[in-house]
């Protein structure tokens, strides 16, 4: 895919790889429009990235604003090229300590809302002429489990079952899908579940770099899943020690 001109929805747009994956688009000449809740972080995005990124307060739990909004931005004419299904949530701990209210989160906006969006896209980039691509954003955790993530994991797992069925699905309506497993990046996702970046972590400019590369190949050559880690994930401080 030539990226420029093509129009992109990137959620969670307001920080993290999100905000990353919007920059590197509008450097390559697309059209974003960046979908989070919060909407002063988003104006600050806007603000840093210009008038390419269009702010647009949305919660991807909500399936009736998501119709809304994609039925009153996008037709025959200006339909979507490139899906990121990014926002997501995290909440930690044993499972009989997971609040019902962190499990119904992560449930909704990690895969319900992957759905909600998806689903009005879909029909579009099916009449769009270009070659389409969407980019769901699971995590290392949607391929292995881990003791404190049974929340988390079953989100992503989940993730990463919808990605591959969906591949399948619309591979021959000239869309692309796939499925990013990240281990740990440095983003505002740690301060969220109690804990701490450290030097060590991907920085979200690599993985942008990475998801720029997998748009960017021929229209018949598709990345369905790209596996990504630290390759050493300790602490610089664990490794003084
Ligand atoms: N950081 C990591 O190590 C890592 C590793 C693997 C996978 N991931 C995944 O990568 C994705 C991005 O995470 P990140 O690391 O960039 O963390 P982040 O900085 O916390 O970004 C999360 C984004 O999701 C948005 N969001 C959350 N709930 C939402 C909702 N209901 N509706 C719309 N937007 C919502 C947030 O914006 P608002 O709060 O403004 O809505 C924010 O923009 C997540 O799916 C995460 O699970 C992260």
């Amino acid at each position: 895919m030539d990226i420029n001109s093509k129009v992109a929805i990137v959620t969670g747009a307001s920080s993290g790889i999100g905000a990353a994956f919007s920059e590197a688009l509008i450097e390559k000449g697309a059209h974003v429009y960046g979908l989070a809740r919060s909407t002063d972080k988003l104006e600050k995005v806007r603000q840093r990235l210009g008038d390419s990124f269009e702010p647009v307060s949305l919660d991807v739990t909500d399936h009736e604003a998501i119709e809304s909004w994609t039925d009153s931005t996008f037709d025959d004419v200006h339909a979507p090229d490139i899906l990121v299904n990014n926002a997501g949530v995290a909440a930690f701990g044993q499972v009989e300590e997971l609040d019902i209210d962190d499990w119904d989160a992560m449930i909704n906006t990690n895969i319900s809302g992957v759905f909600y969006l998806t689903r009005c896209i879909v029909p579009l980039m099916k009449e769009n002429e270009n070659h389409c691509h969407i980019v769901n954003i699971a995590s290392i955790a949607g391929m292995l489990g881990n003791p404190n993530l049974t929340g988390y994991n079953a989100s992503k797992f989940g993730v990463r079952g919808f990605t591959e069925a969906l591949f399948k699905e619309v591979r021959y309506d000239k869309i692309k899908v796939t499925g990013f497993y990240p281990g740990s990046i440095a983003t505002e996702f740690f301060d969220k579940v109690g804990s701490e970046t450290h030097a060590n972590m991907m920085k979200p400019e690599e993985v942008a770099d990475v998801f720029i590369n997998v748009l960017e190949t021929p229209d018949n050559f598709l990345i369905n899943q790209v596996v990504m880690r630290p390759l050493n994930p300790k602490p610089p401080e664990e490794l003084d020690e």
